[in-house]
């Protein structure tokens, strides 16, 4: 029985998750400077905040969530905006993009010492034992390099080191109300207060 329910979640998470067809880079590279750098930048190291950084991302993270962009399955922020952007990229072109970001040396910014930089050192580093908050650092890396996900329904455990600070809490925010579905994270972000959650994403800003 319980093998059987394993097989039937293994097939239910093949079939929502689309094929990822082979990234040709420098195909992708086009892509990037004719579409994406307008707001992500050429190397994917965006200096504006509502726009995430893609530089050294998982390249199946990227795609997967150009997709849901694309779809209009993903609406938190500004991503509106970039959905007509996309909306003639076929799932090749995606993939390209996709492999041409993943390649791109990430750039940190800074965490500001004074914006409770020790409280969000301890939330990445060790959770709070007291809410129930997990270690970010256990799925996104020590580094905020993230981690791979090794076949099953998450694609990745994204990079989030150097990433914009408000661009950060606008995506906790958005798990915790549920506007950007994910169970993980919803579970963590619903633990957290707003004061948590910046203080966090400020030190993630200058992790790298
Ligand atoms: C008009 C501006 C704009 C353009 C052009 C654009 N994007 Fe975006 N993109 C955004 C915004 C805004 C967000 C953040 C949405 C949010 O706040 O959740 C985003 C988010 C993303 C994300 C999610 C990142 C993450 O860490 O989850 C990916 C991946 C992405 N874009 C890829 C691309 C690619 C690839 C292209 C080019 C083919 C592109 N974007 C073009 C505005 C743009
Ligand atoms: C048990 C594993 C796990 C833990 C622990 C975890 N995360 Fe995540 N996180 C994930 C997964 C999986 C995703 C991708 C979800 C998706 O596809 O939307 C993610 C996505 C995110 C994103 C969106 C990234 C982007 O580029 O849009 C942010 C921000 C984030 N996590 C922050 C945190 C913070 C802060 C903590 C610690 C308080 C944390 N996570 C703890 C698994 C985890």
């Amino acid at each position: 029985m319980k093998r059987f329910t394993l097989l039937a979640l293994a097939l239910a998470a093949g079939s929502v998750m689309a094929a990822q067809p082979k990234g040709d880079i420098a195909k992708g590279k086009e892509i990037a400077t004719n579409i994406c750098a307008a707001c992500h930048a050429a190397d994917g190291n965006s200096g504006i905040a509502m726009y995430p950084k893609l530089s050294a991302q998982f390249p199946n993270y990227i795609f997967h969530q150009t997709k849901a962009i694309k779809e209009g399955k993903r609406t938190t922020g500004a991503a509106a905006s970039m959905a007509p952007m996309v909306m003639g990229l076929s799932d090749q072109d995606i993939a390209d993009v996709s492999a041409f970001y993943a390649k791109q040396f990430p750039k940190a910014g800074e965490a500001n010492p004074k914006d409770n930089f020790e409280l969000g050192a301890r939330i990445f580093r060790g959770g709070l034992a007291d809410k129930k908050v997990p270690a970010c650092m256990a799925c996104h890396g020590p580094n905020g390099a993230g981690m791979p996900g090794g076949g099953t329904d998450i694609v990745a455990y994204p990079r989030l080191g150097g990433q914009h600070q408000a661009y950060i809490v606008e995506q906790l925010k958005a798990y915790q109300s549920g506007q950007r579905a994910n169970a993980i994270m919803a579970d963590v972000a619903q633990r957290m207060s707003d004061e948590d959650m910046k203080a966090v994403a400020n030190f993630i800003q200058g992790l790298h």
